[in-house]
């Protein structure tokens, strides 16, 4: 019985996510929700197996593409915030609502950090002491996440961290890694992919020795340029409607914002230009490439340099990851038009190449010294997580989060090495990006084979496919709880998330 509650839910889901069909999409318009309903009631599991599996007809990762970048309007540059004078304070970070002009003329219902739409970048040095005053100037619950930072559990911002409307608390953290790409966002229980869509995300650029020393393009907004990647869908009104648009599969949309900006394109001297990409959206995976077909290169991952430059001509970003590329416009044929594209071809961000040759920076043959040792390599996995369903039915080993409840528990300072298993359902599966907090961890293989080498390097959220086993190697350096989670935010809120206490 319980296994035909649950395929009754999945054949309702398949209906809900409609556009998804590929090669096989009438059923779905032409079967209303009873028929299908009984159809699959009276269904056993494995001819269910064999029919759904069998025609592959339901392909999750077929969603709706995005509208072409017109490039209209200038890409806006998130402001970096300045230090509090206040004795003891560094950082005022505050969550507030607020009206955005995203389009011309229309004010939209957002939600920002120090303003009214995403957030300023915070900028740390390695070593800093950062002090950060968070405030919850919204009408409902939020909490302050560090995404890929390295802090302990009780300002790490999980879901047992929450701020009521109107209250706020000081916390306190030494930045101890290396340079990076983070960012911050909400991560209350249950309301985490609602907040972000309204706005909530800003970064963190970490600074250390080797990163100002590399030669590296670093001005920012110049020639070190984030790139925040958001897709929503808009009403007739303009306004971003999440409970309408809502899918447990995630919700994705139409309309690509990059920080913010509508429509986007960017400027750049004929130079080498270094792109911080982060998929910020709630559920889209982008792979980014070139319309020229030309090659970048990929010179970071989640959280540091990789040890050397990866070329590539494309990459692939589940929500959540990050990764830094250099492109060199003094190399590229600027006679014709340049732009990001996404995979299925949509324009992304055209580039407008200026005359001016702008600064000599270079990209170093080696920049790291990350290692994977033996050791690592070889040590048995001691914890199990197997990402499993679709829709409201997803789990992690079976079960849905449960604040009360600790799944894990692991030593701090003890490297352990996880499994995650992404486990196929009957329509096939789908991509997972699994995330865990207060950490970077390392790759060990992807079913057994060694990582590509654009992954050979600190990350803190991966992407795994259907049928896909990754092996990590992973330390906390603090104590506390805290969450690992499918980055889908649909997902992530409706529980496939769990904990792990660090002790
Ligand atoms: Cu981006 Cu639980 O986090
Ligand atoms: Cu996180
Ligand atoms: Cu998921």
């Amino acid at each position: 019985m319980g296994i035909k509650i649950k395929i009754a839910a999945l054949a309702i889901s398949i209906l809900v996510i409609g556009g998804c069909g590929s090669n096989n999409s009438k059923p779905n318009e032409e079967m209303d929700h009873s028929t299908m309903n009984q159809d699959m009631e009276e269904m056993d599991h494995s001819s269910m197996d064999q029919d759904m599996m069998g025609n592959d007809h339901m392909s999750h990762d077929e969603v709706v593409s995005l509208n072409n970048s017109t490039g209209e309007n200038e890409l806006k540059i998130p402001s970096m915030l300045e230090r509090d004078n206040e004795e003891g304070v560094v950082y005022t970070v505050r969550a507030q609502k607020g009206k955005t002009e995203i389009f011309d003329g229309v004010e939209t219902n957002t939600y920002g950090y120090n303003g009214t739409f995403l957030g300023p970048m915070l900028r740390f040095d390695k070593g800093d002491t950062v002090k950060i005053r968070t405030i919850n100037e919204l009408d409902e619950e939020t909490t302050f996440h560090w995404h890929g930072l390295e802090v302990s559990g009780d300002v790490d911002g999980g879901p047992h961290n929450s701020l009521k409307p109107g209250e706020e608390k000081v916390i306190e953290f030494e930045v101890a890694q290396e340079a990076s790409t983070l960012w911050f966002h909400p991560h209350p229980e249950g309301k985490t992919a609602e907040q972000v869509y309204n706005g909530l995300a800003g970064l963190i650029y970490i600074e250390d020795d080797n990163s100002k020393g590399l030669g590296l393009p670093n001005d920012y907004g110049k020639n070190d340029i984030p790139l925040i990647f958001q897709d929503r869908t808009f009403d007739d009104e303009k306004q971003l409607n999440f409970s309408a648009v809502l899918n447990d599969d995630g919700t994705i949309g139409d309309t690509l914002l990059i920080n913010g900006t509508l429509n986007p394109m960017l400027t750049v001297n004929k130079e080498k230009v270094r792109l911080r990409l982060l998929n910020g959206s709630n559920a889209r995976n982008y792979t980014f490439k070139l319309n020229t077909g030309d090659s970048f290169v990929q010179i970071a991952t989640d959280g540091g340099f990789l040890n050397e430059p990866v070329a590539l001509k494309e990459i692939t970003l589940t929500p959540s990851e990050r990764v830094e590329i250099v492109v060199d416009f003094s190399q590229l044929n600027t006679t014709i038009d340049l732009a990001l594209i996404n995979e299925d071809g949509s324009i992304l961000l055209p580039f407008e190449v200026s005359d001016q040759s702008g600064k000599i920076s270079r990209i170093p043959g080696e920049m790291n010294n990350f290692s994977l040792t033996e050791e690592e390599m070889e040590m048995p996995v001691t914890k199990k997580v197997e990402l499993f369903g679709m829709m409201d039915q997803v789990t992690i080993n079976g079960k849905k989060f449960d604040a009360e409840r600790i799944d894990f528990t692991q030593q701090q300072g003890v490297t352990e090495v996880w499994e995650i298993y992404n486990k196929p359902d009957m329509m096939g599966g789908m991509i997972h990006p699994f995330h865990i907090h207060g950490t970077q961890f390392k790759i060990i293989s992807r079913d057994g084979k060694e990582p590509p080498e654009n992954e050979r390097g600190w990350k803190d959220s991966i992407s795994i496919k259907p049928d896909e086993r990754v092996k990590i190697a992973i330390q906390f350096k603090h104590k506390g709880v805290y969450m690992f989670h499918c980055h889908i935010l649909e997902h992530e809120d409706n529980g496939m998330m769990g904990q792990v206490k660090v002790e």
